[in-house]
């Protein structure tokens, strides 16, 4: 057996190498191309892989294993996590005792909290998949959406769909957008179409601005928050997913992160602990987390505990739609 795979080897080292003598590659990697640019944490991948290669496929994001696969089928496809910032994938063929071959590639992240991070680094570009053919991956996958893609949905009688693998052609290649605790219910029951739209260019594009999106389902939001006097800025930018994670998130509201994280990420004296009393009261501050929410039984104590997050008609954006710092003390402290 050893000494087979190490003949295989032996036998696509040479298969490999191209008459001007320059080595080529073993493994193919079609998706994606270095130096691309994504927005959320989730990355798919495909490569192939001789069959006759005998032996596993490690893949390492940024310097950390992340999975071990097989040489099962001529085409791997596999999603990762990736962070903030650029992130170094690097996935090497291993037979039973050598690495055989790696290759690297780098994507970059992009996020609106950390400076450094808004913009892609020069040499980054954002790639679009959808708007080629692929052959490559017809065989196995469906690569035009059908009916089923395409059913609307309402936001009053939505139901989670819980039976069996979803009729999505979506799914086969995007399913682990649904690998977080808070899934989104478009997303939970595949109703891709329902934000991407499959006439746009590029092909699954956004319109924008985002919100006009969401509102279409969001109606009463909609018709409350445009109704305010003072919108939130993020808001008013009309670009929701500065918060939110359109698919899912390991938060609740599918926010981007914890509440408190997200406010003093653009409001960094809020979270310094002199907020609300400093002066005043104490010297301590008040309270903006770990606490339980006295008024919103079962939550914690946040920043959205006492402003609302997207819209009031008050300066300060007061929860409760009160008046005033004070009419917001009694909300909780007059029992
Ligand atoms: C030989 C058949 C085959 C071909 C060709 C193929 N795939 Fe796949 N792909 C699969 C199978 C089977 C799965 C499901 C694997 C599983 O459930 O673990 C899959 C899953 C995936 C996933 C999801 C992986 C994950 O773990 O989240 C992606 C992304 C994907 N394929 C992309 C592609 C792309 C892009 C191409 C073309 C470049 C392609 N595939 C070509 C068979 C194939
Ligand atoms: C053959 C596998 C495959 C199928 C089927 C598939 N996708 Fe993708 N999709 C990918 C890959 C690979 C990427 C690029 C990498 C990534 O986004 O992680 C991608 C990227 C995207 C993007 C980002 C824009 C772009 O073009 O790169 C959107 C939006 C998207 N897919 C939506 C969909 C929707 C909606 C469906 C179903 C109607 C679908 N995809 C079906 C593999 C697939
Ligand atoms: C509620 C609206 C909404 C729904 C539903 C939705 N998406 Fe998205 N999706 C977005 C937005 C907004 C973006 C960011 C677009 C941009 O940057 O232009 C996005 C981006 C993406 C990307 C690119 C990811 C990246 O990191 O750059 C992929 C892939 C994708 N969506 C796949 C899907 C798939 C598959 C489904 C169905 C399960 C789906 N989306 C459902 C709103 C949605
Ligand atoms: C196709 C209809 C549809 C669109 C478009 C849509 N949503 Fe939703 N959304 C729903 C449904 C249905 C629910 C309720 C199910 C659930 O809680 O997951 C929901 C729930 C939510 C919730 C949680 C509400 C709660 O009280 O728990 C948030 C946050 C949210 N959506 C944000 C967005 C954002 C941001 C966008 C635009 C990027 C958007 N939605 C676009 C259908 C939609
Ligand atoms: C500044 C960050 C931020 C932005 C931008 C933002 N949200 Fe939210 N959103 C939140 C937070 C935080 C919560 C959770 C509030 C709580 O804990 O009650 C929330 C809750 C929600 C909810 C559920 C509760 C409710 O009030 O109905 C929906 C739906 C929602 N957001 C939709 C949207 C839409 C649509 C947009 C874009 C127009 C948007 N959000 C923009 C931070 C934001
Ligand atoms: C992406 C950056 C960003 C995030 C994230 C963000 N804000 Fe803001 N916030 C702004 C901007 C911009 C303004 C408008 C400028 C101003 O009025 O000071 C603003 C204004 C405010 C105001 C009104 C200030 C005043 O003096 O009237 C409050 C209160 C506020 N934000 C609370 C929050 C809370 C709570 C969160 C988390 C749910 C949050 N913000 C998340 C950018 C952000
Ligand atoms: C217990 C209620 C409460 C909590 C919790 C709270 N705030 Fe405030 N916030 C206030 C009050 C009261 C003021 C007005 C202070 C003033 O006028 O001096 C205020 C003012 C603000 C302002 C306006 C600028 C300023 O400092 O006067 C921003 C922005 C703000 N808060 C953001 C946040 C963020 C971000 C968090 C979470 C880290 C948070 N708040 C948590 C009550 C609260
Ligand atoms: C959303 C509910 C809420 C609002 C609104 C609120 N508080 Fe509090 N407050 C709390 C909680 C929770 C605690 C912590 C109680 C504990 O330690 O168990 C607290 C603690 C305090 C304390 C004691 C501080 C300490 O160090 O122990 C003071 C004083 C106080 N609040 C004053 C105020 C004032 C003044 C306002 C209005 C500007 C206000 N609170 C608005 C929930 C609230």
């Amino acid at each position: 057996m050893r000494i087979r795979s190490f003949l295989s080897v032996v036998i696509l080292i040479l298969a490999s190498c191209s008459v001007a003598g320059g080595q080529e590659k073993m493994m193919t990697i079609h998706y994606p191309p270095d130096k691309t640019v994504m927005e959320f944490g989730l990355l798919n991948v495909a490569l192939s892989v001789p069959e006759e290669f005998e032996g596993k496929i490690v893949i390492s994001v940024n310097g950390l294993e992340e999975k071990e696969i097989l040489n099962d089928r001529v085409m791997k496809c596999f999603s990762v996590y990736i962070e903030p910032g650029i992130n170094e994938i690097s996935i090497a063929a291993k037979d039973a005792r050598h690495e055989v071959e790696r290759q690297t590639f780098s994507v970059f992240r992009r996020s609106e909290f950390v400076s450094k991070f808004r913009k892609p680094p020069a040499s980054f570009k954002r790639e679009f998949f959808h708007v080629s053919k692929w052959d490559q991956c017809s065989g196995c996958h469906t690569m035009e959406p059908t009916e089923a893609d395409k059913k609307p949905l309402r936001i009053t009688g939505f139901s989670k769909d819980t039976t069996g693998e979803p009729a999505s052609t979506c799914y086969s290649c995007h399913k682990a957008i649904q690998s977080y605790a808070y899934v989104h219910g478009p997303v939970s029951v595949w109703a891709c179409l329902s934000c991407h739209e499959s006439d746009a260019a590029p092909c699954y594009a956004v319109k924008k601005p985002e919100a006009q999106t969401c509102y279409t389902c969001h109606v009463e939001q909609q018709k409350e928050w445009t109704s305010k006097k003072f919108i939130h800025g993020p808001v008013n930018s009309g670009k929701c997913s500065i918060c939110h994670n359109p698919h899912a998130s390991d938060h609740p509201f599918f926010l981007s992160k914890h509440t408190w994280d997200l406010c003093v990420q653009c409001h960094v004296e809020s979270g310094t602990g002199q907020h609300v009393l400093a002066d005043v009261y104490s010297t301590k501050g008040h309270p903006t987390r770990d606490k339980p929410d006295p008024v919103r039984i079962g939550k914690e104590l946040t920043c959205a505990s006492c402003h609302d997050p997207h819209a009031s008609d008050f300066p300060k954006l007061w929860a409760f739609g009160v008046e005033n710092a004070f009419e917001l003390c009694k909300k909780c402290h007059e029992k």
